[in-house]
């Protein structure tokens, strides 16, 4: 791996540079599942097999790691991460699957296991989604608006932007994108809708920034961060996904197992929170944060937050 995060390979000759993801709270994460051998374990976000790489190396080699992801690229990383990495040790057992972390039900049965000992959800995109001009995450490289994690999903960005009337392309920018310039933003979409459609990644950012008052063009992050978010969470689904998430984490696991939550969202940190509070001990009275030495080293970990809970023997 080079400075910038990146893995090169050689393919035939032909030098290809593919984003690396760096999982974020790994230390503290590993330490608060209390993982230990033979131990059940759900990944509902394996991502590109970070966090659950070091699972695998706990929990070896009597336990199982159940990964899921809704990305079937990513997960074709995960397996290359987890699966058949060193021929001379004993591996747990790791089953993938390629569903939404709400059907962890159904990806635990099919591995045959009835229940789970830990639960991990670490939420968002991964830095493989976001580095891939292709996905359409991203405002710093044009690409093609998409956005979903599941490129079977029915819905793009640009489906959703070309078809949501203005006051909703508002409430939603400004709740998931804590966006104040909402209004400003979702006149100036509709408005250059009218003209073109909106398919490219670039096109959207531009329309973003020429939408700012000037003062609010030149701060800490880029002028389109806050929108480009709230289009992927509501294109995803987000907060439902982890609500029904939630849910199925508290139905699957043993009561006395534990469920460990990395959000980068204050809505979602509230719901996270909310919900061990309910039916979990909370292990963490406050969020898990990040070092400043990993922040430095991993800026997207500067707004993660860890909780987890043990599941009550009552909890319903
Ligand atoms: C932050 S990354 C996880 C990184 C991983 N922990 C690692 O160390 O490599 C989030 C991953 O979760 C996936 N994801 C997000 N929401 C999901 C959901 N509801 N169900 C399944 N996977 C989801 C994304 O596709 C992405 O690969």
């Amino acid at each position: 791996m080079d400075d910038s995060g990146t893995k090169s390979s050689s393919d035939g000759g032909h030098e290809e540079r593919q984003p690396v993801h760096r999982p974020v709270l790994l230390r503290e994460t590993v330490a608060i599942l209390e993982l230990r051998e033979g131990l059940v374990v759900v990944d509902g976000t394996v991502g590109a097999g970070g966090h659950a790489r070091a699972i695998v190396d706990a929990i070896a080699p009597t336990g199982v790691l159940v990964g899921l992801d809704r990305d079937s690229e990513i997960l074709a990383a995960a397996r290359a991460a987890l699966v058949g990495t060193d021929g001379d040790r004993a591996e747990a057992r790791v089953s993938l699957h390629h569903l939404p972390f709400s059907c962890m039900r159904e990806a635990l049965a099919a591995a045959g296991q009835p229940r789970c000992d830990r639960v991990l959800l670490d939420l968002g995109v991964s830095s493989m989604q976001l580095d891939r001009a292709e996905r359409g995450f991203s405002f710093r490289a044009d690409g093609p608006l998409d956005m979903r994690m599941d490129s079977a999903a029915p819905t793009s960005a640009a489906d959703w932007l070309a078809r949501t009337g203005e006051q909703d392309l508002a409430d939603t920018i400004y709740r998931l994108g804590e966006e104040r310039h909402s209004r400003r933003i979702a006149r100036a979409i509709v408005e250059a809708r009218r003209r073109k459609p909106i398919r490219r990644t670039a096109q959207l950012a531009q329309i973003v920034l020429d939408a700012m008052p000037a003062a609010a063009r030149h701060g800490r992050i880029h002028p389109a961060t806050r929108t480009f978010q709230a289009i992927r969470m509501v294109v995803n689904d987000e907060l439902g996904e982890l609500e029904r998430g939630l849910s199925a984490a508290l139905e699957c696991l043993r009561p006395g197992g534990r469920l460990a939550v990395i959000s980068f969202h204050s809505l979602e940190d509230r719901v996270v929170k909310h919900f061990l509070r309910a039916h979990c001990d909370v292990v963490t009275k406050k969020p898990v944060e990040a070092s400043a030495a990993e922040v430095h080293d991993n800026p997207r970990a500067r707004s993660a937050k860890l909780r987890c809970g043990i599941r009550r023997e009552d909890a319903a």
